[in-house]
């Protein structure tokens, strides 16, 4: 595996590859990879002939008291599961290689962006289409493998891709989670033990309201005061938000009918975890 920090040397690997017919997954992560990064690189690595895996912490992605300086980085320790998944280049580059200190071009949504994590982070997934659109750009990958950890970031980039004629196929992969259930995350590494064990209050609540769907809850007023009852249980958390919304849509629901997300956004002690389920033809996806 070769560790790449330029545009121009990714362009030029990819080429040689497309030139001799060979398809390309790209995984693009902001690095301090885990098992739940690991598992969209082996993905990629089986459906494609060669993988790309960007890693590079998006600063405008972050808003100015976001955690941009203290996100975890290891370079060395992501190299290591990147190249073990089956990765063929991993892409590091500078703030500086990515963006024009007077850039201003942006892919900002409408709509979609503004529920969920965009109502207390407005400006990040801007950042977000943003950064992915140029690594779409650089990469040309046939197939980029986005988690279902992000719900909302992989409908959004699904609408992004349909709406600007990508060409490239999504592909949405499963939440994998710790031996007790929390989803894992780079952001994991802030909690404290206490803090830890407070965690796993996201993943109880869902599967208390996920009991109530099957026995037949459809009213959303009803489950997320479920959600919201049971995460207060947890004198460490503080809710952001607990909303049911339509899937891939993401649009405020009264029933939960149809496909549909259900997805809480807490704050352990001052780090801000999400996770969620999604019901698809009522069973989970
Ligand atoms: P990051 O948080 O590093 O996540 C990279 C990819 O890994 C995302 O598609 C995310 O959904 C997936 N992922 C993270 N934790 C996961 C888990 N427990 N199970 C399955 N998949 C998981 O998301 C981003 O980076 C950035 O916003 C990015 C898309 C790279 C743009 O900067």
């Amino acid at each position: 595996m070769k560790i790449v920090n330029t545009i121009e040397e990714v362009r030029a690997i990819v080429k040689e590859w497309k030139d001799n017919g060979l398809s390309v997954g790209l995984v693009p992560t902001m690095g301090y990879l885990h098992e739940g990064h690991a598992s969209l690189i082996k993905k990629a690595s089986q459906e494609n002939d060669r993988v790309v895996v960007s890693d590079f912490v998006n600063p405008t992605q972050f808003a100015p008291n976001e955690d941009f300086e203290s996100y975890p980085r290891d370079i060395a320790h992501d190299c290591a599961i990147a190249e073990e998944n089956g990765a063929d280049i991993i892409f590091n580059p500078s703030a500086e290689e990515m963006y024009d200190s007077n850039a201003t071009t942006f892919v900002n949504m409408t709509g979609i962006t503004e529920e969920l994590c965009g109502k207390t982070r407005p400006t990040h997934f801007k950042g977000v289409c943003t950064v992915v659109t140029k690594l779409f750009n650089i990469v040309t990958p046939d197939r980029a493998y986005f988690g279902q950890k992000d719900a909302q970031q992989l409908a959004i980039i699904m609408k992004m891709v349909k709406e600007l004629n990508f060409g490239i196929e999504i592909v949405p992969c499963p939440i994998i989670r710790e031996f007790d259930g929390l989803a894992k995350s780079s952001r994991n590494t802030y909690l404290s033990t206490e803090e830890r064990k407070a965690a796993l209050i996201l993943n109880k609540s869902l599967n208390e309201v996920k009991k109530m769907i099957f026995d037949g809850e459809k009213d959303t007023s009803v489950l997320k005061a479920k959600l919201t009852q049971v995460i207060h249980t947890e004198p460490l958390a503080k809710i952001d938000y607990a909303e049911i919304v339509s899937f891939p849509d993401i649009v405020p629901l009264t029933y939960a009918k149809g496909d549909f997300l259900v997805a809480v956004a807490v704050y352990i002690g001052r780090t801000r975890l999400i996770d969620n389920f999604i019901i698809e033809n009522g069973t989970e996806k």
